[in-house]
């Protein structure tokens, strides 16, 4: 239970699948993102070149991967898949690029995560469609240079920060994914209900939206958990009552706040004064990884105002006293 709301992708998660948006009418919200990709994509196919790189950024469960199926479906062409992390060798690479079809596009999940040496062979392949690597190892080492088709490269990552910049410079498209409104989540939530088969009132998918941390996968997994509360209690509907004593028992306050975001604000106004503090400092203080406060737990509560970055680190705000409902130390 303690990560259903974290924005993490989690095993387990294959009913994502199942209720993903295919194309762009059942993607909710982004509309600015989506208005610029529906043109480039129409303007590609028109002129019958491969979709310029396109490059997804923002926090996690924001849509990226979504978004990149429904460019493929789109485009009318095959989606090859691969992360970052798992492109070890230079041979990882060239199988995935090897089985690619004219304009195919060619997903790579935590872009920022490849291997330098990999980033290299990546460049060519990006800017010319030529595939230049060096196989075999010591005297038997040889050259080979392969053509291959226009594809589409779409990178996504939580934090675009930590591309090199030559990486960053070969995508002609680079696109932002914002948290969502309560009336974009709520619509997902309800379109979510249906796909499920579940009924659901307005006013319990307005509470489950709300309290998404403002983001669509949290607030699928959120509307799946409360499902399963309405369905043992024996209502056939998902009622503002039972969402709200689900939720409850869930542990989502109202600003979809959870254990560790409690934790985490806590620990800098009692540890460290409420700060300013260095990422290493928290990190070790609550036992999480810096990565995970940095790409999941802080992006949410900075966009909140319950933290603010300053060059000395990281600073409760006023809204975290108020909010937690502890006096500020006097100093
Ligand atoms: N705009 C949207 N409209 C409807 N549903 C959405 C939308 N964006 C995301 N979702 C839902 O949220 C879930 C998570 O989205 P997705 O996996 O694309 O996020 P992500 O940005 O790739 O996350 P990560 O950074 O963890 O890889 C999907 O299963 C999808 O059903
Ligand atoms: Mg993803």
């Amino acid at each position: 239970m303690e990560k259903i709301i974290r924005g993490e992708y989690q095993e387990g998660d294959s009913f994502e699948k199942s209720i993903r948006p295919t194309n762009f009418d059942e993607y909710i919200g982004q509309e600015d993102v989506k208005e610029n990709i529906k043109i480039f994509v129409k303007a590609a196919m028109m002129r019958e070149v491969s979709l310029d790189h396109v490059l997804l950024y923002g926090p996690p469960g924001l849509g990226k991967t979504t978004l990149s199926h429904i460019i493929a479906n789109e485009l009318g062409v095959n989606i090859k898949t691969a992360s970052g992390p798992t492109i070890e060798k230079s041979g990882d690479l060239a199988a995935i690029l090897s089985t690619l079809e004219p304009y195919d596009v060619l997903f790579i999940d935590e872009i920022h995560r490849i291997p330098k040496y990999i980033e290299e062979i990546l460049y060519s392949a990006m800017e010319d469609f030529k595939l230049d690597i060096i196989v075999g190892s010591d005297g038997q080492s040889r050259n080979i240079k392969i053509d291959l088709p226009p594809f589409t490269l779409v990178g996504a990552t939580t934090r675009a920060g930590d591309l090199s910049s030559p990486l960053r410079d070969r995508f002609g498209i680079t696109c932002k994914l914002n948290y969502y409104t309560t009336e974009e989540l709520t619509k997902i939530v309800k379109r979510s209900a249906e796909v499920f088969n579940v009924k659901i009132n307005d006013d319990a998918a307005e509470i489950i939206a709300r309290r998404s941390r403002k983001t669509p996968r949290i607030a699928n997994r959120l509307l799946k958990r409360v499902s399963d509360f309405a369905l043992v209690n024996g209502e056939g509907v998902i009622t503002k009552e039972i969402t709200n004593s689900s939720l409850d028992r869930l542990k989502v306050d109202e600003y979809g706040l959870d254990n560790t975001d409690i934790e985490y604000l806590e620990s800098l106004i009692h540890k460290f004064n409420g700060g300013p503090v260095g990422i290493e400092s928290i990190a070790a203080s609550i036992g999480e990884e810096q990565t995970t406060i940095e790409d999941v737990i802080e992006p949410f509560l900075l966009q909140e105002g319950f933290i603010k970055r300053t060059i000395r680190g990281r600073q409760v705000t006023e809204k975290t006293y108020e909010y937690l409902k502890i006096k500020k130390a006097e100093h």
